[in-house]
């Protein structure tokens, strides 16, 4: 299994953000996860495309844009070109759902659909087969810092357990409180790919050491 980590930019510095991606690039980051909040959808405000693209210039590393607007079409253009790598959105926030999918990969990016904690696995019929990653929240969407809801981890085994008989390589990645100490729990559940925004940002130790502490949980899980 390849694990993959994405620090989520929200618990960043934002007055030094250039500085914050390439530092965490550098300590090893897989992705950029990059959340975009619309005061609408969640209820909470981020950042949108023009970011996007002032921080594009510095990473090498795939940008994961996780879209938390509605509605949601009209940006996925703007984030295409601002340099997004894969564009997910959730369901609730699409009027056609298979439409925004078909959306995305027009735009040359990758496809995820996020599923909040209550969300039914249901919005994963006529869809898995056309998603390049499905997004599981376990945190409800709009704050960084939040705890881990346990009951996630029997849907992230559920999810697993569709993408394997599926035969897809689809990506299966967990948004919201993941830390050193849980890590390796929602890995044995069948996640691939690890959001982690507080657990990174907030370390003590530097961005480095927390990414390697989790790669060394990550290494227990056979
Ligand atoms: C929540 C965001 C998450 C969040 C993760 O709506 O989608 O990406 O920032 O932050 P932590 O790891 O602090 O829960
Ligand atoms: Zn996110």
């Amino acid at each position: 299994m390849t694990f993959r980590i994405a620090p989520s930019i929200l618990s960043a510095d934002f007055a030094r953000l250039g500085d914050e991606v390439r530092a965490v690039a550098a300590a090893g980051a897989d992705l950029l996860h990059f959340d975009v909040m619309d005061n609408h959808y969640v209820p909470n405000l981020t950042v949108g495309p023009l970011v996007c693209a002032a921080l594009k210039p510095h990473v090498q590393i795939p940008v994961d844009v996780h879209l938390m607007v509605r509605p949601v079409d009209r940006l996925i253009p703007d984030f295409a070109k601002a340099g997004a790598n894969i564009i997910s959105f959730h369901p609730e926030a699409s009027e056609h759902v298979d439409r925004t999918i078909a959306l995305i990969k027009e735009n040359g990016c990758k496809a995820g659909l996020v599923l909040n904690p209550a969300t039914p696995l249901a919005c994963l019929d006529y869809t898995l087969e056309k998603l390049d990653l499905v997004l599981l929240m376990s945190v409800n969407p709009g704050f960084g810092g939040q705890q881990f809801i346990p009951s996630v981890l029997p849907k992230i085994e559920a999810v697993r357990k569709r993408i394997d008989a599926l035969g897809k390589p689809v990506w299966l990645e967990v948004d919201g409180g993941i830390k050193a100490d849980n890590i390796a729990s929602v890995a044995r559940a069948g996640a691939d790919t690890f959001v982690a925004g507080s657990a990174i940002f907030g370390a003590k130790d530097g961005y480095a050491a927390a990414i390697a502490g989790m790669r060394a949980q990550l290494a227990k899980v056979v």
